[in-house]
């Protein structure tokens, strides 16, 4: 029998009568705010598309709360959870693992329980290297263009100097936070911050091969630009990538130039 959940015709195979049901697995997300996430939508069609009895909801922690999360995902038989701002950091000391990636980068995203035994993941630095990849772009040797020095710059900065890029320049607004993240990861190559200035973007764009945008500048329709986006244009050869998963104004500007876009 089929049956459609969510808008996917599914081959009703595991459901019998009722999906969810007793034997239905347990996925989620936890941050705050997570009412804007999209995760629990795609994660369940792909479940259901990959005909696998499971489901993936969001889990919107206080951050009071954080210290209690891990047993209760072992007490209620969670499989496994993401992790979104603003828990990426602070939920390591509650782990009882975690691969060494996601130490070095001090940042997990994705958590496995297995037997009671919590392990903590970063996938933020690969799937970037993989979304890379696809697109036949190699990092090594090539200059990149960081824009911001949160979470996801330094999961970015960290797996680009371990893939042989050749510097990182790592602009942000706070310029104090960008030097503190450059100290946390010179030992694992050439990088070094700057300020998020006009003249100096300028120049990068014209020394570098990537630029990727890690901001959340581009999320919201009203947001100003993080620089004078016509300064891409001084190089034809740039890869401009945004980690916000839509066609943001930034890459916009790009495509008006030819340059090669990828999103988030
Ligand atoms: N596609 C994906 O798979 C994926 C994965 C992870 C994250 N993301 C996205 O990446 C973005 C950043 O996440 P995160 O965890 O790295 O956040 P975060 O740790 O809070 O860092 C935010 C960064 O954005 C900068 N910023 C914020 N508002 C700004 C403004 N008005 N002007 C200039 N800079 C500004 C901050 O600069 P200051 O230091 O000056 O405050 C900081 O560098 C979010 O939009 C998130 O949704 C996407």
């Amino acid at each position: 029998m089929k049956i459609k959940i969510m808008g996917t015709i599914v081959q009703n195979n595991f459901l019998d009568k009722f999906f969810p049901n007793g034997k239905t697995s347990v996925y989620g997300i936890i941050g705050n705010p997570i009412s804007h996430s999209v995760s629990p939508y795609m994660q369940t069609q792909a479940f259901l598309k990959l005909k696998i009895n499971a489901i993936y909801v969001p889990f919107e922690v206080q951050r009071g709360d954080i210290s209690q999360v891990i047993n209760s995902l072992k007490t209620l038989n969670i499989k496994g959870i993401n992790v979104t701002v603003p828990y990426k950091e602070v939920i390591l000391p509650y782990l009882d693992e975690i691969d060494q990636d996601a130490l070095n980068i001090g940042s997990v995203n994705t958590i496995k329980i297995e037997n009671k035994i919590a392990r903590g993941f970063n996938t933020d630095a690969p799937g970037f290297i993989l979304a890379l990849k696809e697109e036949n772009i190699s990092v090594k040797n090539k200059n990149v263009i960081i824009l911001g020095a949160g979470g996801t710059a330094k999961a970015l900065a960290y797996i680009l100097l371990k893939e042989k890029a050749k510097s990182i320049f790592l602009v942000n607004r706070t310029l104090e936070k960008a030097k503190k993240l450059e100290d946390s990861l010179k030992k694992y190559g050439n990088i070094k911050s700057y300020p998020l200035k006009n003249e100096i973007l300028k120049d990068l764009i014209k020394q570098s091969d990537i630029l990727i945008n890690t901001t959340s500048i581009g999320l919201k329709k009203d947001d100003p630009p993080l620089f004078n986006y016509n300064f891409l244009k001084e190089n034809k050869n740039l890869v401009v990538v945004d980690v916000i998963y839509f066609l943001t104004p930034l890459l916009k500007k790009a495509q008006e130039f030819s340059l090669k876009t990828i999103d988030g």
